[in-house]
């Protein structure tokens, strides 16, 4: 029996890991996405082609490869379908190599109602949820009120979507929440209930799959499957800078209830980060840049949400977080991205420990979202350097692998490869 591999984002997600997984999948036989849904948005680059995924594994590109959304994955029916569309016009036809767990739970039109609910409610202390649905349809799972893709074959489907959908009404209501005025892409609840239930059909033309079943028949076969991250560890529900993170396990363990694999099964854990780091919506960020050199990451580095269109707030590596990434999830390999966006800074900051409250820490403290925390920084000098048309890890800037090699020094953890630009074939292995 093999082993099943891991990539997963170690920052505030972003990291590039649509693209490092579609460079890896040609050594895949199977591609599955565990956790998250819509919220997630993964670009790929080839061909001078740019492709942005949500819900879809990453490997999709790949025609002769098997891609699998596991019992972990929130799918909400209209954006998948408008995705499967989006790359049906890309010539890819997903229908024969994309398989949906029987077991993941879908988002209905009223837990993103109720998603812009809650987050009116909260005032001053938004999250900054991207408005997809993602905290109440996990809400509903674990309350044990979900409707999994599995239900909508059965007979009394829509009495249970009818059910539920009763229910969020109502909590809204309490909220004092205008459901009358509320729109999804223009449309009123009940016109956008009508193209979901529509777009539910184009679901139905998948294979339904026991998908526990099926990831372990993979392993026993000795296909080798890659698991597909979305968002990243300081979103993780548990781990996170919670109550500013995701609703889902975005961790290794993750993998483990998001697909029905065992512990033992889990093999090489690759880690994405990028050379610098961002965020998007509310919550702590240590390393955040105010200042021009913030405003540079994000313009040079292109830092506007795959799926929002947001602005990503930026500033340097923050060590401390990268290390607890490193070992909440066991990460045996790194992948860094966009060093490239630095090409022109004269100098390069890294975070290697905070100081708060005149104290100095390596940990990431259970107080991050109230206390101020300043990061310690050391500084390395810019490579000042165009990195295109450079094809091997030895000819980086000596500069550049300096940075890069104080990264591996302060985790632990080797890097496997750089990626220097968005496009697919821009990653270079060590
Ligand atoms: P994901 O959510 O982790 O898949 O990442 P996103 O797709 O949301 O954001 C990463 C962005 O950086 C995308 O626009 C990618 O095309 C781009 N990107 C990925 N790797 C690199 C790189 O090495 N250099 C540059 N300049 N851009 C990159
Ligand atoms: P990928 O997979 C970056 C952030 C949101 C918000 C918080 C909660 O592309 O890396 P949610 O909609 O999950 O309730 O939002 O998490 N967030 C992401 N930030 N990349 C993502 O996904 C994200 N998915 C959610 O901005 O702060
Ligand atoms: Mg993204």
């Amino acid at each position: 029996m093999t082993k099943i591999d891991v990539l997963l984002g170690l920052q505030w997600g972003d990291e590039g890991k649509g693209k490092i997984v579609d460079v890896l999948t040609p050594a895949y036989d199977v591609v599955a996405r565990f956790q998250g849904g819509p919220n997630a948005g993964h670009t790929l680059e080839f061909n001078g082609m740019k492709h942005v995924l949500h819900i879809i594994p990453s490997g999709i590109f790949h025609q002769d490869k098997l891609n699998l959304i596991g019992n972990g994955v929130l799918i909400e029916p209209r954006i998948f379908r408008q995705e499967i569309e989006g790359i049906a016009e890309k010539g890819v036809d997903a229908t024969k190599n994309l398989f949906v767990s029987k077991k993941a739970h879908l988002i209905l039109p009223t837990h993103r109602m109720m998603d812009a609910a809650n987050e009116q409610a909260k005032g001053n202390s938004k999250i900054g949820s991207t408005l997809k649905g993602i905290g109440p349809a996990y809400t509903d799972k674990i309350a044990r009120n979900g409707i999994r893709v599995g239900d909508t074959l059965a007979s009394d489907f829509r009495e249970r979507y009818e059910l539920l959908k009763v229910q969020h009404l109502r909590m809204a209501q309490t909220l004092g929440f205008d459901v009358a005025a509320f729109r999804i892409d223009g449309m009123t609840l009940d016109e956008y209930e009508n193209v979901w239930m529509e777009s539910l059909e184009t679901l139905k033309r998948f294979r339904f799959v026991n998908s526990e079943y099926f990831i372990n028949q993979c392993l026993r076969e000795d296909k080798k499957v890659l698991a597909e991250g979305a968002q990243a560890m300081m979103l993780d529900i548990d781990f996170g800078t919670y109550p500013f993170v995701t609703s889902s396990n975005t961790i290794t363990a993750g993998v483990c209830t998001g697909l029905g694999v065992a512990p033992t099964a889990i093999g090489k854990v690759m880690g994405i980060t990028k050379a610098y780091c961002t965020r998007v919506g509310a919550g702590p960020f240590p390393t955040e840049l105010f200042d021009e050199t913030g405003r540079r990451l994000c313009e040079l580095g292109h830092e506007y949400g795959a799926t929002t269109g947001r602005p990503r707030r930026c500033g340097w590596i923050d060590l401390p977080a990268l290390r607890y990434a490193c070992m909440i999830n066991g990460v045996t390999e790194l992948y860094v991205t966009k060093p490239d966006v630095m090409n022109d800074f004269d100098t390069v900051c890294m975070c290697t420990s905070y100081e708060i409250e005149g104290r100095r820490t390596d940990e990431i403290p259970f107080e991050y979202n109230t206390v101020q925390i300043d990061p310690v920084l050391t500084s390395f000098e810019g490579w000042k350097q165009e990195l295109q048309g450079i094809t091997e890890y030895g000819k980086l800037p000596e500069k550049l692998q300096r940075y890069l090699a104080a990264i591996e020094e302060q985790t632990g953890v080797r890097i496997a490869a750089v990626s220097i630009s968005p496009d697919r074939k821009d990653v270079l292995f060590k």
